[in-house]
């Protein structure tokens, strides 16, 4: 029988940790309802103790998702794991994630622990853990770059403690194929109980090798687990991506051997879902779920493809969801046709009034625009004026005007708690001027370190979507909205990334 690659996604832990794409406890509850319809194998739904929203959100995912296992990640010791544990109670199957530092780098100058107490805690850890779920993994934090004699019996006494899955992380990304996998290898030849658990890659892809390390470390390591993230989103260059790995282990199976229970139908959607939510826009030529990646512009590959499709084409667009991409939806639709389409894409809204409020938002677009498509309602519903009850400010109405030769000026509309306000300011040009006239009452002082516009589909007829990054005392967020006219989009990616900057929840960071 062919052995089974087992796909671990991190999106809504590590990919969360990525400055600007945390997540409300709403928006990771339907991407991890996503997960289970791509059928991934163990859902990492947060950091149980890094905040009470966190906690919250691993609680509700747990509670709510039946065919993956749910994982909460945990630093080493009770409290955190405690935690943990207390949040996965719902789930029909847990995992708790457990980790340490065990380079000499971190744990001198982070932890300030010898080697001989992290390996005691980490033995203590697992079992501690252990006593309280049946799945318990451990990861020694930097673990590639840690020292191979005393990585070997830390990782010996957390699988005699119970750990049934081991993950080596390259935390920082320093790793190249060749070498991590041979490091795997190495520590599954030299552990003498290494066969009592899976082991695990999971890397950053500072230098643009996180796919390339992982699939070594399948290939040459003989490991069975993957740690990646949709769209590879991640901190920094990110995590391993999840679309990139499946698709190469799926079309080379001729070299892998290896099965993905993936239902790799829903790929394109889980990358737009989270780009959309997050505010990561993914670029034009990324691999499996770029706009571009199946796009035969040039004209020897159109003559190509359209004799025989392989002779460019390795993988097809409709497998990975591209088919998805065509008009849905129109103007006389009913909001039965509406909400059964929100389910088919995963985007199931909660409440009733929820979906009165989307399917309001949906007709008003059908009205301005003749053709709406898959993306248009994945982002009406990451609209936070979907759900105002998460809603400090909202957008009520503005206008604009500019013309050539003039100085362009912008009155807007908006609530804050509640209560209406106008801003009025000049700018630059209309979405200058409009942002202005907010940050005008608001004076929330928060720098702008990005403002991008990416048209949803394609053409000039398209919605509009802005993401607007804020960074004020440390903290980074970021605020998405889609409309067809990009300056009230702007406006709305503008409020949208106030309403998180609002929001002070603090966490504890889990590298920190
Ligand atoms: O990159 C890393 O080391 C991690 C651990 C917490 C598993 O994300
Ligand atoms: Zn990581």
């Amino acid at each position: 029988m062919t052995e089974k690659l087992i796909i671990f996604d991190t999106t809504l832990r590590d990919g969360e940790q990525s400055p600007g794409a945390s997540m409300t406890r709403d928006e990771k509850l339907r991407i991890a309802r996503q997960l289970e319809r791509l059928r991934v194998d163990v859902i990492e739904a947060g950091f149980a103790a890094s905040s009470n929203g966190d906690f919250e959100a691993v609680r509700c995912i747990a509670d709510a998702i039946k065919d993956s296992t749910v994982c909460s990640l945990s630093r080493a010791n009770d409290r955190d794991i405690s935690r943990a544990a207390e949040a996965l109670k719902g789930a029909a199957n847990a995992r708790i994630h457990t980790f340490i530092a065990t380079s000499p780098l971190h744990m001198e100058k982070k932890l300030r622990m010898t080697p001989e107490e992290v390996l005691e805690q980490a033995r203590l850890s697992v079992r501690f853990a252990r006593n309280l779920v049946a799945g318990v993994e451990f990861s020694p934090e930097d673990g590639y770059r840690s020292d191979m004699d005393f990585l070997c019996r830390v990782l010996e006494a957390v699988i005699t403690a119970g750990a049934s899955t081991i993950n080596v992380p390259d935390t920082v990304g320093y790793a190249v194929p060749e070498l991590y996998g041979n490091f795997i290898k190495t520590l599954r030849e030299r552990i003498p109980n290494s066969d009592k658990a899976i082991w695990s890659v999971h890397c950053h892809n500072d230098l643009g090798m996180a796919v390339a390390n992982s699939l070594a470390g399948v290939k040459i390591g003989g490991a069975r687990q993957v740690e990646c993230t949709i769209n590879g989103l991640g901190e920094r260059a990110g995590n391993c991506s999840l679309e990139e790995v499946v698709m190469a282990v799926k079309t080379r199976k001729d070299y892998f051997g290896l099965e993905v229970g993936i239902d790799t139908h829903h790929i394109v959607a889980a990358s737009r879902m989270v780009s959309q939510t997050t505010g990561f826009v993914v670029q034009p030529n990324k691999a499996v779920v770029g706009a571009n990646a199946f796009a035969h512009a040039s004209g020897i590959h159109q003559d190509g493809v359209l004799k025989a499709r392989d002779t460019y084409e390795i993988m097809r667009a409709e497998d990975v969801g591209w088919s998805a991409n065509k008009i849905v939806l129109g103007k006389l639709s009913g909001r039965n046709a509406f909400k059964q389409r929100l389910l088919e894409l995963g985007a199931a809204l909660d409440s009733e009034t929820a979906i009165n409020t989307a399917f309001t938002r949906f007709k008003e677009l059908a009205d301005r625009k003749s053709e709406i498509f898959d993306e248009d309602i994945l982002a009406l519903v990451s609209d936070e004026s979907v759900t105002p009850e998460r809603e400090h400010y909202g957008l009520v109405s503005l206008s604009q005007h500019s013309e050539t030769g003039e100085r362009p000026h912008a009155s807007v509309v908006f609530t804050v708690g509640g209560q209406e306000v106008r801003g009025e300011s000049d700018g630059n040009g209309p979405v200058d001027a409009s942002l202005k006239a907010i940050e005008q009452h608001v004076r929330s002082g928060a720098e702008m370190v990005l403002y991008s516009v990416n048209a949803i589909s394609g053409s000039t007829e398209s919605q509009g979507e802005v993401t607007v990054r804020l960074q004020n005392s440390g903290r980074v967020v970021n605020g998405v909205g889609a409309d067809p006219d990009i300056v009230v989009a702007s406006a709305k990616a503008y409020l949208s990334a106030l309403n998180k900057l609002q929001d002070k929840s603090d966490r504890v960071a889990a590298q920190g």
